[in-house]
């Protein structure tokens, strides 16, 4: 019932985490993979990455705010993570890469494909990193060229994690899909900041960062609406952004998404609340006569 068919991934249910919360551990993913559908890498760039100094994460009543800078350790030690990942759990893998043009996207994926991975999730989002993610990904023609480029390169699917921070979120769904995408992720973090009053500063050091959690739910449903429509619902949508219960996984997929990512919920609840959502979901599926998960997808339009 909860089964479902993602582009090419036959996934046990519609729930995966959010790339990048959990750090790069092969024991966390291998945590996750033992409730999810599918599990995602923390994005991956060429070389080795220690990101920004501290703080680079805040929490408060919201969710999250950070500005990591894509730290990572390359993709040549992640596919070491991996190895050992696969020794142990056979769910599938969405590896994520960040890339600061498209031909990088490109030989990234091709590297992250080589490592064995399912499925590639392409960073055109990040809100704070320079060079990379949104300063890349809000422009509708370089997720056309970096999604063709990729595409060429690699022969798993290609999802392309879309920014939030534009006037026009179908156009960048619609241009992914131009480039030959297999699917999207919306959303990635608003770009946001906090300023301390006792100190009259930024809290970041980076000054700007990724706000996640509760606070931007609503702005990842409508995102995924707006993706849904401007695609005619023949683009899968991975949905992200606040999701803290299964009901919020239903909002997700009323708008439009097929399978959903957990992102700031899993910084303080174990993987295995994924259980307790499939439990939802699954009486909610029920009891509201559908016959399976996939009948709810875009439901919403229909009203
Ligand atoms: C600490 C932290 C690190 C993140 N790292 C990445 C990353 O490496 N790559 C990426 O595509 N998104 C990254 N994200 C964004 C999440 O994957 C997700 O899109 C976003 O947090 C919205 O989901 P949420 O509200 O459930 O957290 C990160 C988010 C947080 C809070």
């Amino acid at each position: 019932m909860l089964e479902i068919q993602f582009s090419k991934l036959r996934l046990k249910n519609p729930f995966m985490n959010a790339s990048g919360i959990l750090g790069v551990a092969s024991s966390t993913l291998e945590e996750v993979g033992r409730y999810a559908g599918a599990v995602v890498s923390k994005s991956c760039g060429s070389e080795e990455r220690k990101g920004y100094a501290n703080p680079t994460v805040v929490a408060f009543e919201g969710g999250l705010l950070n500005a990591l800078g894509l730290p990572n350790p390359g993709i040549e030690e992640f596919g070491r993570e991996l190895e050992q990942y696969y020794r142990a759990c056979k769910t599938p893998v969405i590896g994520s890469v960040f890339g600061g043009s498209a031909r990088e996207f490109a030989a990234l994926a091709k590297r992250m494909a080589s490592h064995g991975v399912q499925a590639i999730e392409l960073n055109l989002s990040c809100p704070h990193a320079k060079g990379y993610g949104t300063e890349i990904g809000a422009d509708p023609a370089n997720v056309t060229a970096v999604s063709r480029s990729v595409k060429r390169a690699v022969k798993v699917p290609v999802f392309a994690k879309l920014t939030p921070n534009t006037d026009d979120f179908g156009a960048l769904a619609t241009a992914a899909k131009r480039g030959g995408a297999d699917g999207i992720t919306a959303i990635n973090t608003v770009k946001a900041m906090r300023i301390d009053v006792d100190l009259r500063r930024p809290v970041l050091t980076s000054v700007y960062g990724g706000l996640s959690g509760r606070a931007i739910l609503p702005i990842g449903v409508r995102c995924v609406h707006e993706a849904y429509a401007a695609t005619v619902g023949k683009l899968p949508i991975l949905g992200a952004g606040g999701i803290e219960s299964w009901r919020d996984a239903v909002e997700y997929l009323l708008a439009g998404a097929s399978a959903v990512q957990l992102g700031t919920v899993l910084a303080h609840s174990s993987p295995k609340i994924i259980e307790e959502f499939c439990d939802g979901l699954r009486t909610y599926v029920k009891a509201e006569g559908f016959r399976d998960v996939g009948e709810l997808v875009g439901a919403a339009h229909k009203a």
